[in-house]
């Protein structure tokens, strides 16, 4: 039975140091991928409380929604297309200070203004991508980076 996320508060890499462990220990002996996606887009939530975050997967060559945690969102999403289309593309980390400013952004909601992208690689291909919107500007950076890859490179693909 999964126990209470906790919540500690401190700098963003404090905040990820204490959460790593535990989004390792929800995914330790679960299989499902749906389960493992649904519980990592809960735990990121409830420690960040950020906008959106959650899955896309890849599917017959697009991205199709998968689990996550906020409002309403896009289905499908094309190679090379919005910022998830493009770190899928490019199969590396997208980091977007201010999304108006991005060629191509999808606005699923208009209270997102930066975002970050990060692909789930698997044997060379993108099987994934995890998104991350905030309803800041300029909220993402390398620390985010470093650590939600690290977090992706948990997860069971099979
Ligand atoms: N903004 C994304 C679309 C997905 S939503 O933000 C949940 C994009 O440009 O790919």
């Amino acid at each position: 039975m999964a126990e209470d996320l906790i919540i500690h508060k401190g700098t963003k890499a404090e905040q990820y140091a204490s959460l790593i462990p535990q989004i390792a220990g929800l995914i330790e002996g679960e299989q499902d991928l749906v389960a493992n996606l649904a519980n990592v887009a809960a735990a990121l939530k409830g420690q960040f409380g950020w906008w959106w975050v959650g899955f896309y997967l890849v599917k017959n060559d697009e991205l199709v929604l998968g689990p996550f945690q906020g409002p309403v969102a896009c289905t499908r999403i094309q190679k090379g297309k919005g910022v998830c289309g493009t770190a899928w593309a490019q199969a590396q980390t997208t980091i977007v200070p201010d999304v108006d400013q991005f060629p191509g952004h999808i606005a699923c909601s208009s209270a997102s203004k930066s975002e970050i992208v990060v692909p789930v690689i698997r044997e060379g291909n993108v099987v994934a991508v995890l998104d991350v919107d905030s309803e800041h500007l300029d909220y993402f950076d390398t620390t985010d980076q470093k650590y939600l890859e690290q977090i992706v490179s948990l997860i069971p693909f099979s």
